[in-house]
């Protein structure tokens, strides 16, 4: 089937199937950001935002996605640099596989949470899993650029 995605704000007319997740079809397009983990749910790598929302791309039908806005790290310009030098600083990226997810969900926490709290910080990253580290450098980055002390 045909659809239109509106993709980092450009329109792509492409065939897909209708049983396609949205993951392969950005990956396909060139936005290898987008990272293939679990493809059950569970790691939370293959997150793009939709409608500014963080959502797991390996669960969501491409042909859903026609008519909303998806970003990918690719589309945050600035304000992904801003978020992964607050990341960098703490010396906590390693392999990176989980960075482009992490950067996305966190801003869009950004954009959303009002009055910041570390345990509110937790719960909104909570399904964002990094193999290689305990989590705790990203969490110091996140925790600086989100003003949290
Ligand atoms: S690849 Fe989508 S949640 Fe793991
Ligand atoms: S830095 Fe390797 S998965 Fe997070």
């Amino acid at each position: 089937m045909k659809v239109n995605l509106d993709i980092n704000n450009r329109i792509y007319e492409t065939y897909i199937d209708a049983d396609e997740a949205l993951l392969g079809v950005l990956r396909k397009l060139g936005y290898k950001s987008v990272k293939k983990g679990c493809d059950t749910g569970a790691c939370g790598v293959c997150s793009v935002l939709i409608d500014g929302k963080p959502t797991l791309s390996c669960q969501f039908l491409a042909a859903r996605a026609e008519g909303h806005k998806i970003t990918t790290v690719e589309g945050l310009g600035k304000d992904a640099d801003e978020i992964v030098d607050a990341i960098v600083s703490e010396g906590a990226d390693q392999c990176g596989y989980c960075g482009p997810s992490l950067v996305l969900t966190t801003y869009a926490m950004k954009k959303e949470l009002k009055n910041p709290t570390i345990e509110k910080i937790k719960h909104y990253l909570a399904g964002n899993l990094c193999r290689c580290s305990g989590f705790e450098g990203q969490l110091r980055g996140i925790k600086r650029y989100m003003g949290v002390k």
